[in-house]
């Protein structure tokens, strides 16, 4: 059974990322009809995709076994028909061709992982997909053209004058179908240029645990150190989170740990990095990744370590000293606790004020390690 959820799911992005509209008729008569083989029975549960995708046209997808037509109001399920009935041409064709050359980046081409994700039957109905061939033939010459282009990198303090050199950021959420796990989802984001945060740092640092893990922790943004090693918390604030993990009797192991936004934001002060709070923009520019996060993995509970987590994943601002230790339920059902980040607690210098709050964290933690397993 889960065999076969996953298969219609799989079918449904497919049918997401795959359905290619040919314009048919002009002006009043202007409407759109494409043609898709899916292998389940996905068109009437996909249709509402489509209509809040395209709202403003209209539109008529067909399938073998069945139709999906959206006159602009209404939506209606219908009979199936065969290939010759959709139009095969029009103007936008060649559109398709010169996007797809232009997105193709030859440096992360992997023929394997690519076909994976674009298998090879949905090619006839791609308009793009007749230059797939040639692009890869091409692609060794062009990636060595294109590292031959690349402007060398400067030290890391005089990051402000690379960005100025680097090429313009591609667009990151076009033609890519969804990851299905979380190995392919980290493999994604390595290339992510979302927002500009990618430009100063090392590298994206993905989240990281298993991924039927009961529990997510979700932290602000990677540190100087997680910056460099390239794995959450693993710095002077998650020293503290994992003692005390260790003493609520929590695993690291088993729990799944990753950030609110994946690069670190700093500001040169001489050698040093100086951490600089990831903007709203930038959290909400993030939040494709931790919301595909917490798709793939579906946990029991998530936890917000302070303010930027409990803003990502309630999607406004909220008061983390008066609402710490709060469960709130999202509408989606997602239950998260709201507490403090663990780097709260290395900035408190009175000794007995950080014991306290320490023991507070504790606390939540414990709190966390009961509401896990319900
Ligand atoms: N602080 C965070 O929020 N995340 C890390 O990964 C490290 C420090
Ligand atoms: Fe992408 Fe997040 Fe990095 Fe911005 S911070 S570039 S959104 S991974």
């Amino acid at each position: 059974l889960e065999a076969i959820e996953k298969a219609v799911h799989r079918d449904i992005h497919k049918m997401r990322a795959f359905v290619r509209f040919r314009k048919i008729g002009e002006g009043a008569d202007e409407r759109y009809v494409a043609w898709f083989e899916p292998d389940h029975f996905i068109v009437e549960r996909n249709a509402d995709f489509f209509v809040r995708r395209f709202t403003g046209m209209r539109w008529t997808i067909l399938t073998p076994l069945a139709s999906a037509d959206w006159d602009g109001e209404r939506l209606a399920i219908g009979p199936g028909a065969a290939r010759r009935d959709a139009p095969a041409q029009d103007d936008a064709e060649a559109l398709w061709r010169t996007y797809f050359e232009n997105i193709f980046n030859p440096a992360r081409l992997k023929v394997k992982a690519m076909q994976k994700e674009m298998p090879k039957k949905y090619w006839r109905n791609l308009p793009e997909a007749s230059l797939i061939p040639d692009l890869i033939a091409g692609a060794d010459g062009a990636a060595s053209a294109m590292i031959d282009r690349m402007p060398t990198s400067p030290a890391p303090h005089h990051a402000k004058v690379k960005a100025k050199h680097w090429p313009t950021p591609e667009p990151a959420d076009v033609v890519a179908p969804e990851a299905e796990d979380i190995p392919e989802l980290r493999e994604e984001a390595k290339g992510c240029r979302r927002c500009p945060l990618w430009r100063d740092a090392t590298q994206t640092v993905f989240g990281e645990g298993p991924d039927n893990a009961f529990v997510i922790f979700v932290g602000e943004q990677p540190g100087d150190q997680e910056d460099l090693a390239g794995k959450p918390f693993i710095g002077p604030a998650g020293k503290v989170f994992d003692s005390i993990l260790d003493d609520a009797e929590i695993d690291r192991r088993k729990v799944y740990v990753t950030n609110a936004v994946k690069h670190f934001k700093f500001e040169p002060r001489g050698k040093r990095r100086i951490h600089s709070k990831p903007n709203a923009g930038e959290i909400q520019a993030c939040r494709w990744w931790l919301d595909k996060e917490l798709d793939l993995i579906k946990p029991n509970l998530v936890v917000a370590l302070g303010a930027t987590a409990a803003q990502s994943l309630l999607g406004k601002a909220v008061p983390i000293t008066k609402m710490r230790g709060d469960v709130v339920e999202r509408e989606d059902g997602l239950r998260v606790f709201l507490t403090i980040h663990p780097s709260f607690i290395l900035r408190i210098r009175d000794q007995e004020d950080k014991e306290a709050e320490k023991e507070r964290f504790l606390r939540d933690m414990r709190k966390v390690r009961e509401l896990m397993g319900s």
